[in-house]
C-alpha cells in the first residue's frame, strides 16, 4: 500500500471537480477522477497527467449502483483504501423552478443525483475510508440550500432565484450529512459540506463570477484537513455558512 494519499472526486470531468482533482494532485496525491461519460474522463485525465500529475479514471455514475460498486473495486485495488472523498457531482434539473408549477419528475432527478448519489457512492467507499488513517468527506453543497439565508433578509441575492427542485435537494444534502456524522462520530471521519461560491460552469451557463479554481478551494481544504479538524460543519471560502 502506497503512502501517497488517495482522494475520490465525483463528477470531476469539468468544472469545479476538475479543479479539485487538479489541486490536490498538485498537493501530491493520486486522485480518481469520478466521471459517467468515457470521452470527457479520458480528456480530463489525459490533461491532468500531461501536466504531470497523478491522475486515474474511475468511471462512475452516481445514480447507477453498478458503476459506483465497480469504483469501489477498483480503488480497492489500486490503492486499497480511501483517504478523501468529494462528493461533487450534482445538477441544478434546468428551470424555471416554481413550486406552483414544477414538475414533480424534475425535483426526483435532482434529488437522484444530488442526494441519492451522495448516500451511494458514501455507503460503496466506507470500507475504503475505514482503511485510512485519516479519512475526510467533503459534500459539494451550495449556500442557495441554506434555509438560514433563504430566510433572512436579502435571500433573493445571497441564495439565487427560487428553484425548488435545486436548492431544497442542497439543504436534503446538508441533513444527510449531518446524519453521517452522528452515525460515525465515534470514527475519525471528518465530514464536512462545502459551498463553492458562484462559480462560472456549464451549471449556470457561465454565469458564475468565480472561477473553478476558486470554487474548488473550500473542497480542498476540507479533503485536507488535519486530524482534529472540524466536523458536521458547512464552509464557504469566508467561514462557516449557516445551515
Ligand atoms: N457552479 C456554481 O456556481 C455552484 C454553486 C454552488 C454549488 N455548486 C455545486 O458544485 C458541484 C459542481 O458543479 P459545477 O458548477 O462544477 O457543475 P458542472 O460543470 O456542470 O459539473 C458537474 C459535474 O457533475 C457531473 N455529473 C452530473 N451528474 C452526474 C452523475 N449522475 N454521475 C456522475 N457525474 C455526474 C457532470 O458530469 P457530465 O459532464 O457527465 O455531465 C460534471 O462532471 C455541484 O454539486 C454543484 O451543485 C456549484
Amino acid at each position: 500500500m502506497s503512502d501517497k494519499k488517495i482522494a475520490l472526486v465525483t463528477g470531476a470531468n469539468k468544472g469545479i471537480g476538475y479543479e479539485i482533482a487538479a489541486g490536490l494532485c498538485a498537493l501530491g496525491w493520486s486522485v480518481g477522477v469520478g466521471a459517467r461519460e468515457q470521452t470527457r474522463r479520458d480528456a480530463a485525465v489525459a490533461r491532468l497527467r500531461d501536466a504531470g500529475l497523478d491522475a486515474f479514471g474511475v468511471p462512475l455514475d452516481v445514480t447507477d449502483d453498478r458503476t459506483v460498486a465497480a469504483a469501489a473495486d477498483l480503488i480497492a485495488e489500486r490503492a486499497g483504501r480511501l483517504d478523501a472523498l468529494v462528493n461533487n457531482a450534482g445538477i441544478t434539473g434546468g428551470g424555471p423552478q416554481q413550486p406552483s408549477s414544477v414538475d414533480p419528475a424534475v425535483i426526483r432527478t435532482v434529488v437522484e443525483t444530488n442526494v441519492i448519489g451522495v448516500i451511494r457512492v458514501t455507503n460503496a467507499m466506507l470500507p475504503l475510508l475505514g482503511r485510512s488513517a485519516s479519512p475526510r468527506i467533503v459534500n459539494m453543497s451550495s449556500s442557495v440550500g441554506s434555509l438560514a439565508r433563504q430566510s433572512g433578509p436579502g435571500g433573493e441575492t445571497s441564495t439565487g432565484p427560487v428553484a425548488v427542485a435545486y436548492a431544497p435537494s442542497k439543504s436534503f444534502l446538508n441533513a444527510v450529512t449531518l446524519q453521517y456524522v452522528r452515525e460515525l462520530a465515534d470514527t475519525n471521519i471528518l465530514i464536512n459540506c462545502a459551498c463553492p461560491g458562484f462559480v462560472a460552469t456549464d451549471l449556470n451557463g457561465f454565469r458564475g463570477v468565480r472561477t473553478p479554481q476558486q470554487g474548488a478551494a473550500t473542497a480542498i481544504r476540507l479533503a485536507t484537513l488535519p486530524d482534529g479538524g472540524p466536523t458536521g460543519g458547512f464552509f464557504e471560502d469566508a467561514g462557516v455558512v449557516p445551515w
